[in-house]
């Protein structure tokens, strides 16, 4: 399984942090952002991955990361995204990457406290199709900066709703994907969405439509670095004090 990382986009919601750097360059704690992904899918045993990034900043990766040895990466890709069409887009960018293989795609700006070694280990044994990583919150404002999950009567997934005015579940959707080989032939298929960007939602969507949607809920504490000034110093404690 290949892993991909996605280090791009504006950063807009931690403006003006992000006018003079890339968000995933930010501070958690003691070290930039990103490396948290980067130890998160080396410790799950992903040993290939590529980050995908874009803008400004993109060069402060290779400082940072350079060949990715330092980091237990046995080989390390980069690719550019030279628009900012959303995650869906980025995802793209890994295509010739990721070929043939099932990956594993992890938002650089997302913290768990949960290893993701058996949730890897899930995917791989899932014949096809796509498995999703979802977190129990209790606060509907919460909800709605996120994808929640609307389930039928039989406890399947119906549908992600993009942040719903109103949350169908307590459920929300995770910066944690996986997906089979199918997802290159979803991403030509998407329209932007309302913020103009090509939705991770949307293929998800496209999976559950199929009936070929997993998902897990994961214990423990689960933080988006970039949803809000606020999410960012959240994560800065939970990091802190796992780690300080
Ligand atoms: C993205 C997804 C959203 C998901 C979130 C998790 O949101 O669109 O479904 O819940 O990541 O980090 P964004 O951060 O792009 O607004």
């Amino acid at each position: 399984m290949k892993g991909v990382i996605l280090a791009g986009g504006v950063g807009s919601r931690l403006a003006p942090l992000t006018r003079i750097t890339n968000k995933h360059l930010l501070p958690l704690y003691d070290r930039p952002m990103v490396t948290y992904a980067v130890e998160a899918l080396v410790d799950a045993g992903i040993g290939e991955l590529m980050l995908v990034t874009g803008g400004m900043h993109a060069g402060e990766f290779f400082r940072l990361l350079g060949n990715g040895h330092e980091y237990g990466i046995d080989r390390l890709f980069y690719a550019y995204q030279e628009n900012q069409g959303g995650v869906a887009e980025a995802l793209g960018l890994a295509e010739r990457y990721v070929g043939d293989d099932g990956c594993c795609v992890l938002l650089a700006d997302n913290v768990f406290e949960t290893p993701l070694r058996p949730l890897v280990e899930r995917f791989a044994a899932q014949e096809k199709g796509a498995l999703i990583v979802l977190s129990r919150i209790e606060e509907d404002e919460h909800l709605r900066h996120l994808g929640v999950a609307e389930f039928d009567g039989d406890d399947r997934i119906v549908r992600i709703a993009e942040k719903p005015a109103e949350p169908p579940s307590r459920l929300g959707v995770t910066g944690l994907y996986f997906f089979d080989a199918q997802v290159w032939e979803v991403l030509p298929t998407l329209a932007p969405s309302g913020r103009g960007e090509l939705e991770i939602t949307d293929v998800i969507n496209w999976y559950a439509g199929r009936g070929e949607l997993e998902a897990e809920v994961v214990d423990g504490y689960w933080g988006d670095a970039g949803e809000s000034i606020e999410a960012y110093y959240a994560v800065n404690d939970f990091v802190r004090a796992r780690h300080g």
